[in-house]
């Protein structure tokens, strides 16, 4: 029951750029695990955004003098940093946006209801996120769009041997997770990307819980869209990403209008700038877009096939250790290396609500509840699960922590 050590990843090197990992909870040094709700934030990336508040600061874009040029700098390089960190093929198919719930609002906006009508269909599947899914009923309920889902098979996986039964000429937009943020199911996206465009369809990757935890590259897989959060990923809250096709993106009408984005504006109408401003209207996020390069910057640096490897080693021990526990049922897929870093699970007799306080009490951070996946629980016949989600700091001792914490919880509700 020894987890193999990586010799690549130094998890003791890497905690010692986390502060808020040195923190106690009830007492106790926090164990933090759920890094899939959001990851907490290396020094590195604290210092990045410190330094220009405290230096250059000022609007980008929208000065001539040095401090808004060098923020300006500043911002693009960012960008590039995230291009080349899905080496997406220029800066400019990189769209600064809030988060992967507004990356993918933009797309059911502006590519939804100027490219979908009456009668055509959207292809999603049974576990997806709220993000991705909520934008797409109310486009269906709003224009008469059908929804199709690729259903969940019983190892956790997506059945897609569906697919061709799916996939018919009505079908204009595939959209999918990458990974799942409650079964941590990894779906290669090339067996649905590839079958999706051989019909003619459009593909929406939501990468939320994949760009953070492996490599990436959205040339290779081909994907027409791809989104993802900077939260998740070491950066700040409020800036994430969506990578597009640079001629989907040019023939999309804005989602935002306002400063920024404009060409020319006349008292008659208003001509667009090019991508990306044409969808960053307003004052961007840029020194959280700057904080968002500082954190791929430290991704790059441990490598992600590294990253990788840690989590589906951390994972592989999790259930692993977790399986030995009584009344313990693990939800999602039993094979690591189709594993993100998310477990959920359900404890015979305790609600997840129960087991998160009495958990939190111990010092261990665990997320309960949906997830944001209310579809999915119902598909496995469940209102809430328990949650540990695993990242670059987190090591095997805080596994070991968490089943000991679940068995003192049995302990205290079953006496
Ligand atoms: C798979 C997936 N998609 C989308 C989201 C939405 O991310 P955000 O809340 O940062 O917009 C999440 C968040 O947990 C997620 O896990």
């Amino acid at each position: 029951m020894v987890m193999e050590k990586v010799m690549t990843f130094d998890v003791e090197r890497i905690r010692e750029d986390f502060p808020a990992l040195k923190s106690m909870m009830h007492g106790k040094p926090l164990v933090y695990l759920d890094s899939a709700a959001s990851s907490q934030k290396p020094e590195q990336v604290i210092a990045a955004m410190d330094q220009v508040y405290r230096t250059v600061y000022a609007n980008v874009h929208r000065g001539v003098y040095t401090n808004s040029e060098v923020s300006t700098e500043l911002y693009d390089q960012a960008r590039a940093k995230i291009a080349h960190f899905i080496n997406a093929s220029t800066p400019e198919q990189v769209i600064f946006v809030r988060n992967a719930t507004e990356a993918l609002n933009l797309l059911a906006y502006s590519y939804g209801r100027h490219f979908l009508k009456e009668g055509d269909e959207v292809v999603l599947t049974q576990l997806e996120h709220h993000a991705n899914f909520v934008p797409w009923l109310v486009l269906a309920q709003e224009r008469g769009v059908k929804l199709k889902y690729i259903p969940l098979a019983s190892d956790g996986t997506l059945d897609l041997s569906t697919l061709p039964e799916l996939l018919t000429p009505r079908v204009k937009l595939v959209t999918f997770a990458h990974v799942s943020n409650v079964l941590g199911t990894i779906t290669d996206p090339r067996l649905i990307i590839e079958p999706a465009h051989a019909i003619g369809a459009r593909v929406i990757v939501d990468g939320c819980q994949a760009a953070p935890h492996m490599p990436v590259d959205v040339q290779e897989l081909d994907c027409d869209f791809y989104a993802f959060s900077g939260h998740k990923m070491l950066g700040p809250t409020g800036i994430g990403v969506l990578y597009g096709k640079p001629e989907l993106l040019d023939a999309m009408p804005p989602f935002l209008t306002g400063g920024d984005m404009i060409n020319s504006v006349s008292m008659e109408g208003a001509t667009w700038a090019d991508v990306p401003a044409k969808f960053e209207a307003g004052t961007p996020a840029f020194v959280q877009a700057i904080g968002l390069g500082a954190a791929v910057d430290y991704l790059t640096a441990l490598r992600m096939d590294a990253v990788r490897e840690h989590e589906r080693e951390l994972v592989r021990y999790g259930l692993e250790r977790l399986s030995e526990l009584s009344g313990l049922t693990l939800l999602g897929p039993t094979d690591p290396s189709i594993r993100g870093g998310a477990l959920s699970f359900t404890v015979k007799g305790i609600h997840p609500h129960d087991l998160g306080t009495l958990l939190d009490r111990e010092g261990i951070a665990v997320r309960t509840g949906h997830h944001c996946a209310q579809p999915l629980h119902t598909c496995l016949g469940l209102t809430a699960t328990a949650r540990a989600s695993f990242y670059i700091y987190n090591e095997p001792r805080e596994v070991d922590a968490l089943a000991e914490g679940i068995e003192k919880a049995k302990r205290v509700l079953h006496k």
